[in-house]
C-alpha cells in the first residue's frame, strides 16, 4: 500500500471513483483504517465532542490536534491524514495560520490541513497552500461558528444561501484547496458543487452525488453519544459489545471465574517453599491464614506457566 497522493484524488474525481474518508484520533484505530485500506483519514477537531467530553469543537487547541495528529500519524505511516485547524489556529492572522499549519505538518506528521469556511478564510487558504502545505476546505455546516449559523442545521437550503455556498466552492476552488467537505447541505446543492468544481466534494449530510464520503467514525461503529443524526448509518453496535464485555468481565471477577488457570504466572514449588521459609510469620491477616492453610498452595499446582504478553507484566 503507497500513500494516495493529491493527483490520486484529483483522478478519482474525474475517473468517478467514488472514495472514503474516516475520522481517526488515535493510534490503534489509525492503524485499523489503514488496514482496511481507507485512503484518507481526517483528525477532525470533532475529537473535542467525540473522545474528549466537550460539548462542541470549540475548546480544541493547537495542542490536542498536533497530539491526536501525531498519534494517528504512527498508526497510519501509509494513509493520507488531514488534520483539522483548530478554531482559533487560523482566524487571528495568515502567518499565525501559516505557522499553525506548518506545525501540523512538521511536528505531526499531517499531509494536508483542513479550514473551515471562505470569506475571509480564501486569503488565509492562499497563504497556507503557497507554503506548500495542502488544504481541504469545509463548507456548509461549519461546527467551529454554529453559533454563527444559527445552529447544527443544513445549510444552502434556499435559493439564495445555495448560491453563496456554490460561489464560497469556486472561491476555494481558486484559492487552491485540493478538496472541500460539504457538511449537511440539500443533496442537490452539493450535486451542483460537484459539477461545478474540479476538486473532489467529500460529503457528510450532503447527498449522493458528493465524489467521496465522510463519516465520524464512532458514528459508523456504533459508539454514539446519544444523539445520532439523519446522515448517519452505523455498520456496527460497538457501544452494545463494550457494555457487554465489560458486564461479562465484572461478573466473572465477581465470581472468582476471572483470572482462569491459564491467566496467571505462578512460581516453582520450591521456590515458593523457599519464600515461606524466609517470611516471618503474619499475623492478624485473614487472607494470609487462608494462604497458608493451603489454598493458594493447592490451586498453584493447577496454574500453568503463562508468557509474558506484551512486556506489560511485572
Ligand atoms: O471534525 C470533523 O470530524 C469533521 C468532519 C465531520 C468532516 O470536520
Amino acid at each position: 500500500m503507497t500513500r494516495t497522493s493529491i493527483s490520486e484524488f484529483a483522478r478519482f474525481k474525474i475517473e468517478g471513483q467514488r472514495f472514503v474518508c474516516l475520522t481517526a484520533y488515535d493510534a490503534p484505530t489509525a492503524r485499523i483504517l489503514e488496514a482496511a485500506s481507507v485512503p484518507m483519514i481526517l483528525v477532525g477537531d470533532s475529537v473535542g465532542n467525540v473522545v474528549l467530553g466537550y460539548r462542541d469543537t470549540v475548546p480544541v487547541t493547537m495542542e490536542i490536534m498536533l497530539h491526536h495528529t501525531a498519534a494517528v500519524r504512527r498508526g497510519a505511516p501509509l494513509t493520507f491524514v488531514v488534520a483539522d485547524m483548530p478554531f482559533g489556529s487560523f482566524q487571528i492572522s495568515d502567518e499565525e495560520a501559516v505557522r499553525n499549519a506548518v506545525r501540523l505538518v512538521q511536528e505531526s506528521g499531517a499531509d494536508a490541513v483542513k479550514v473551515e469556511g471562505a470569506g475571509a478564510r480564501i486569503s488565509t487558504i492562499e497563504q497556507i497552500v503557497a507554503a506548500g502545505i495542502p488544504v481541504m476546505g469545509h463548507l456548509g455546516l461549519t461546527p467551529q461558528n454554529a453559533t454563527q449559523l444559527g445552529g447544527f442545521r443544513v445549510q444552502g437550503a434556499d435559493a439564495a444561501s445555495a448560491e453563496r455556498l456554490i460561489a464560497d466552492a469556486r472561491a476555494l476552488e481558486s484559492a487552491g484547496v485540493f478538496s472541500m467537505v460539504l457538511e449537511c447541505v440539500p443533496e442537490e446543492v452539493a450535486a451542483l458543487v460537484t459539477e461545478r468544481v474540479s476538486v473532489p466534494t467529500v460529503g457528510i449530510g450532503a447527498g449522493r452525488q458528493c465524489d467521496g464520503q465522510v463519516l465520524v467514525l464512532h458514528d459508523l461503529i456504533g459508539i454514539s453519544s446519544g444523539y445520532s443524526p439523519r446522515f448517519v448509518r452505523a455498520y456496527a453496535a460497538v457501544e452494545e459489545q463494550i457494555t457487554h464485555a465489560v458486564t461479562a468481565f465484572s461478573k466473572d471477577v465477581a465470581d472468582g471465574s476471572f483470572p482462569g488457570d491459564g491467566e496467571v504466572f505462578s512460581m516453582s514449588e520450591h521456590a515458593l517453599s523457599a519464600l515461606r521459609r524466609a517470611l516471618p510469620p503474619v499475623e492478624n491477616s485473614p487472607k494470609t491464614e487462608s494462604a497458608e492453610s493451603g489454598s493458594l498452595a493447592s490451586e498453584k499446582g493447577k496454574t500453568k506457566k503463562h508468557p509474558v504478553r506484551d512486556g506489560r507484566s511485572s
